[in-house]
């Protein structure tokens, strides 16, 4: 029989493990998710080789007759086992700790075109009574529950999409991912942070701004010293107070 909890208010010291972050090219995205400890890269542009962190390359690869030889479903799903059952396995110094989705637009894209490709079909739409659809959403679902399940930090990375308003002239930017996805992956992030970068060249600087936030984190129950750190260079993260508190804490120490 099943034990239930007892009545009693709890007391959570509240860690962000599940992040997304957003930006248009070149602001520092990867740059700042390879900081994170031991990170691992699922990668989908080919650029992995520019960054420092470890990688594999997500793709669907089609045979000769023009199936699907490898599915990036099946692949992101042996990825996620390696993760559970594998990583624990290995010294402490070899464990990932970290895995980064960069980026989440295109692993949508590629979900899509393996279920496509496996039934023979141009589009989702193509499969009749709307099952490609559900197929989809299954298949996002799941692999967003599993990545939450992992005992890591999880980082999405998507694109940037500007719109502006014929009317009013006024520019908006927000995640490139299409709504319906971004809410399934969001739902279960803790952070959203946005790049930005100002200014040129070697002149540039890198920003980064919290744009939303699950619940508000005191720095003083973030364990991990260096994602306390990287959290601190988001503007918006912590409360002054709260930052200016552990200031003193660690002084006084
Ligand atoms: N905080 C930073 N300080 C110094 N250099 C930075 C910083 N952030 C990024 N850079 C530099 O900016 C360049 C672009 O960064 P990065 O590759 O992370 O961008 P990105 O947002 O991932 O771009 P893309 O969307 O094209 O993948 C890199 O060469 C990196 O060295
Ligand atoms: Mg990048």
């Amino acid at each position: 029989m099943i034990d239930l909890p007892k009545v009693q208010t709890l007391k959570p010291k509240p860690q962000p493990r599940n992040f997304f972050i957003w930006g248009s090219p070149m602001t520092g995205k990867s740059y700042f998710a390879s900081y994170f400890p031991n990170p691992l890269v699922l990668n989908t542009d080919g650029n992995s080789e520019q960054g420092s962190a470890p990688s594999i390359q997500i793709r669907n690869i089609r045979g000769e007759n023009g199936a699907l030889k490898q599915s990036a479903i099946k692949q992101l799903d042996d990825i996620i086992t390696a993760l559970q059952v594998e990583n624990p396995k290995r010294s402490a110094d070899q464990q990932f700790k970290t895995i980064v989705i960069d980026v989440i637009d295109d692993i949508c894209v590629m979900i899509e075109q393996a279920i496509c490709l496996d039934a023979g079909v141009q589009a989702l739409s193509d499969i009749p009574y709307g099952k490609g659809y559900a197929m989809f959403n299954t298949a996002l679902q799941q692999f967003v529950m599993d990545l939450k399940a992992l005992p890591m930090n999880v980082i999405y990375i998507s694109r940037e999409l500007s719109i502006t308003d014929d009317n009013t002239g006024v520019t908006t930017y927000e995640p490139s991912l299409k709504t319906k996805y971004y809410n399934i992956v969001n739902g279960n992030c803790d952070v959203v942070i946005r790049t930005k970068k100002i200014g040129d060249g070697q002149n540039a600087s890198y920003l980064r701004e919290v744009k939303a936030l699950r619940t508000m984190y005191n720095p003083a129950n973030i364990t991990d010293h260096r994602i306390l750190q990287l959290l601190e260079s988001c503007s918006g993260m912590f409360k002054k107070e709260d930052l200016e508190k552990l200031q003193q804490k660690k002084e006084s120490k």
